[in-house]
């Protein structure tokens, strides 16, 4: 079952059923300003760090899940009745109820009693305001008065102290309604210089600040007490919670149609100007003043939203694909490169999942989520890589997080993961094949932000690599530390108390227990620095670090091969993990998939075996399992994987972050019907005839699918932020379609599969535009390139010498 459909020529889904299995959203903003919208207006905004500043408030896990958000009531003056257009909160039985999500904007829209309402909501590039254009339409034969407001609940900035410390909170809201526009200037008085704004484009009836006003002090947003009463009560907020509400009144005519704007924005002052007059309480609004006039003015509001919408045609038109699977097609042209926006500028922060609170930016996945997003703003790719770097250690190692705010590192959960300082080198060597920008390997940049203790990038990744190579076990294995990719594979923790933190509890440190996955990481990381290190002119480094990794998948060979697959890991006792003598937890897709990935044993059968257990072992319907059998109790020297229940998360459900490895894998080998195959199973796009099952948004990925062994067998869970986005979005582009970035120039190598008959596919790459068609005439992936007609030697189109900016590719597979 469905819940809604593509519109692909729009770039929109649209959804035409308001329950959704549960709250499929959107994110408003993609460079400072950022807003979660859900179908039903839900979500909230903030700037920058949804943690630190939080404009609007927002409760997870609330009954209903998705409770709070944007919400505007309609008020028909004559029958008394009022309804909600986004069906939540007041949930009328709406008709024609749609929601569009488009790239960075959302359109709600619905009819009920012969009045219709619109409305669009987005945030203008360069802004730090979010724009909410409600249209509403009489189509009933007579006159309408209609009321409309539009209302948010504002948050006291620190979405985690707003949710806990009430004895201070209830006493320091403040806020001041100047000429129509509701100020939120709580803690501005003192050490604050920012605060919000909610302003309206009408000249209002009412306005409401303080929330017991608005909702009546036993009643929720379903049912506001004023709402009711048609009339909005000029409530001033002192302390309890402050809420921005709006009253205008329209007069529509049969046929007429209205327009309100209402602008909902974030602003800071300079210090020295934070009051007019000076040493006055009154905040200072010249410089807001006209901003907040732009963008309530519709026409200005208007080419925010061309500008917008030109603003996603540039970026995705930097590769497109014609083949033979729509499915393909719509996620790569439209939503996959789309969620790996959402996940470079949130990481892990704020979802419907992840509450903003927890988790800022981490140095594991923000390296990742560059794979999926360089080619589309490499400018702000490279800004994200120094920053990751300079919070790397001196020794090498990575703080797990930082906050977006601060741009400095944190233990908050945890720190010593193993793999994390090896992800920095896959970061910088996608930026570097991406743009050839090589000056970035040369910027200075500091260890734990410390001033003085700058180096250039450059040795940074050689300290990343050496990292690995200080913290080798007893099979000249990497030690894990305390966790290495799989944050659950916790070795060294041995926690035995309630509540304990897995992430952050003190850790052994062990000098036993290796990742068989940090090894594959670390010759798929040194292989790409060795690449580097021989461009740079440094052969002598780059031959050494060839040899550690001959080393290192030596080791792979001789310690961490099981027989029919790769092993994953062993214990601080030394005891296997994931391998046949093992009761559970036997097989686990990580290993197989990366050191396939890394191409370990390619030459030599093992690749090949291990993809062939991974098919029998691993595979179901709806992807591929983390490991087989799942762990059906609590072990101590496994920690949190076991703490699952079996088919779920790190016990074996399908981590769709990981199944891009296994395809890579099998694009490796050449085998792409195996690779697409996979693909195709965790398509969100191919799975939305699933709606049901699976429950999450058809258009973006979600972190995990219920494996088999869990009673929800293709129940997708932690949609959207997910290293899930860039790693299929990479092994589909670069791998499958194979149109691969690589240090010199574009490789043209698909691995896929038999029947189809070829694709097309246009990439933008260092200012150049490559027209590629792809052509099958045998069954194979091999590959004989013409660029321009002329044949070429080998798979790499390199830039074209006289200047020409496009460039016609033919390959013809055989
Ligand atoms: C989550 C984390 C990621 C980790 C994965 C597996 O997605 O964000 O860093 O690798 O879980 O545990
Ligand atoms: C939990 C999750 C894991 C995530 C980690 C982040 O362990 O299972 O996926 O990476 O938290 O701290």
């Amino acid at each position: 079952m469905k819940f809604g459909y593509f519109d692909d020529s729009n770039r929109e889904y649209v959804i035409t059923q308001p329950d959704t299995p549960l709250p499929w959203i959107n994110y408003l903003g993609c460079q400072a300003y950022f807003g979660i919208i859900s179908n039903t207006a839900g979500g909230y905004s903030f700037y920058r760090d949804a943690r630190l500043r939080r404009l609007t408030r927002y409760r997870y896990n609330n009954v209903p899940m998705d409770f709070g958000g944007r919400y505007i009531y309609l008020r028909d003056h004559e029958s008394s009745q009022f309804w909600s257009p986004s069906w939540q909160p007041t949930r009328n039985n709406l008709e024609n109820y749609r929601c569009r999500h488009g790239l960075g904007y959302t359109i709600i829209g619905s009819a009920y009693q012969g009045i219709e309402a619109e409305t669009l909501y987005f945030v203008p590039l360069d802004e730090n305001l979010e724009i909410w254009q409600l249209t509403v339409t009489n189509r009933r034969a007579t006159t309408a008065q209609i009321s409309a407001f539009a209302s948010i609940e504002f948050c006291l900035w620190d979405a985690q102290d707003d949710a806990t410390n009430f004895q201070r909170n209830f006493n320091t809201g403040e806020v001041q309604v100047e000429k129509g526009v509701i100020y939120h200037k709580t803690e501005y008085r003192e050490r604050r210089c920012h605060f919000a704004y909610f302003a309206c484009s009408r000249p209002t009836v009412g306005f409401d600040t303080q929330r017991e006003a608005f909702l009546g002090p036993y009643r929720g947003w379903d049912n506001p007490v004023a709402v009711e009463a048609g009339q909005l009560t000029n409530s001033i907020a002192h302390g309890w919670s402050p809420m921005g509400a709006h009253q205008v009144k329209l007069t529509l005519a049969p046929g007429q149609s209205d327009q309100i704007i209402f602008v909902l924005g974030y602003h800071e002052n300079p210090p020295d100007e934070k009051f007019d007059p000076p040493r006055s309480q009154t905040i200072d609004k010249k410089h807001v003043r006209p901003v907040i006039a732009k963008y309530l003015d519709c026409s200005q509001a208007g080419a925010a939203f061309d500008r917008l919408h030109r603003y996603w045609d540039g970026l995705l038109g930097i590769f497109q694909v014609d083949t033979p699977c729509v499915h393909t097609n719509r996620m790569v042209n439209i939503w996959n490169a789309y969620q790996c926006m959402a996940t470079f500028n949130m990481s892990r922060s704020a979802s419907l999942y992840e509450s903003g609170i927890g988790r800022g930016l981490g140095f594991r996945d923000s390296n990742q989520d560059l794979l999926g997003f360089v080619h589309m703003v490499p400018s702000r790719a490279r800004e994200r890589i120094l920053d990751l770097a300079a919070t790397q250690l001196p020794t090498g190692g990575a703080y797990h997080q930082y906050q977006p705010l601060t741009k400095r590192g944190n233990n908050d959960i945890g720190s010593g993961f193993n793999d994390d300082p090896l992800w920095l080198i896959v970061g910088v060597s996608a930026y570097l094949k991406e743009t050839g920008d090589w000056s970035i390997l040369d910027e200075p940049v500091p260890y734990d932000n410390q001033p003085g203790s700058e180096t250039p990038l450059y040795e940074h990744l050689q300290r990343s690599l050496r990292y690995t190579l200080n913290r080798l076990g007893p099979h000249g294995l990497p030690l894990i530390g305390r966790a290495d990719w799989n944050d659950c594979l916790n070795l060294n923790c041995f926690s035995d108390t309630p509540g304990q933190s897995f992430q952050t509890t003190t850790n052994k440190d062990g000098k036993v227990a290796e990742s068989v996955f940090i090894a594959a990481l670390f010759v798929q990381a040194g292989s790409e620095l060795a690449s580097i290190a021989a461009l740079r002119g440094l052969a002598t480094e780059a031959d050494r670090y060839l040899a550690e990794i001959a080393q290192m998948d030596a080791a792979v060979r001789e310690h961490g091969w099981d027989g029919e697959w790769f092993l994953r890991a062993y214990d601080d006792a030394g005891a296997k993990i994931g391998s046949q003598q093992c009761d559970e937890g036997k097989i686990f897709i990580e290993s197989q998939g990366f050191c396939t990935l890394a191409g370990i044993g390619l030459e030599d059968g093992l690749a090949e075996k291990a993809l062939d257990s991974t098919r029998k072992y691993l595979a179901t319907e709806h992807g591929i399992v983390v490991q087989q059998p799942p762990y059906s109790r609590y072990y101590l020297n496994l920690g949190e994987i076991s703490s699952y229940p079996p088919g779920y998360k790190e016990n074996a459900s399908i981590f769709c972050h990981v199944n891009p490895w296994v395809m890579i894998g099998e694009a490796r080998l050449g085998r792409g019907d195996y690779a697409f195959d996979y693909y195709a199973r965790i398509n969100p796009s191919k799975r939305e005839e699933i709606s049901e099952t699976h429950r999450c948004e058809p258009y973006v990925y979600a972190q995990t699918i219920a494996g088999k062994d869990a009673p929800t067998f293709g129940e997708a869970k932690n949609s959207w932020l997910t290293g899930t986005a860039a790693w299929n979005y990479y092994a589909i582009s670069q791998w499958i379609l194979g149109i691969r970035t690589t240090l010199d120039g574009l490789c043209i190598a698909p691995a896929i599969p038999k029947q189809w008959r070829g694709f097309k596919a246009t990439r933008e790459f260092r200012g150049v535009v490559y027209r590629i068609a792809i052509e099958r005439s045998g069954e194979g992936n091999r590959i004989a390139l013409t660029v321009d007609g002329l044949p070429i030697a080998g798979n790499i189109v390199y830039p074209p010498a006289d200047g020409r900016k496009e460039v016609n590719v033919r390959g013809i597979l055989t």
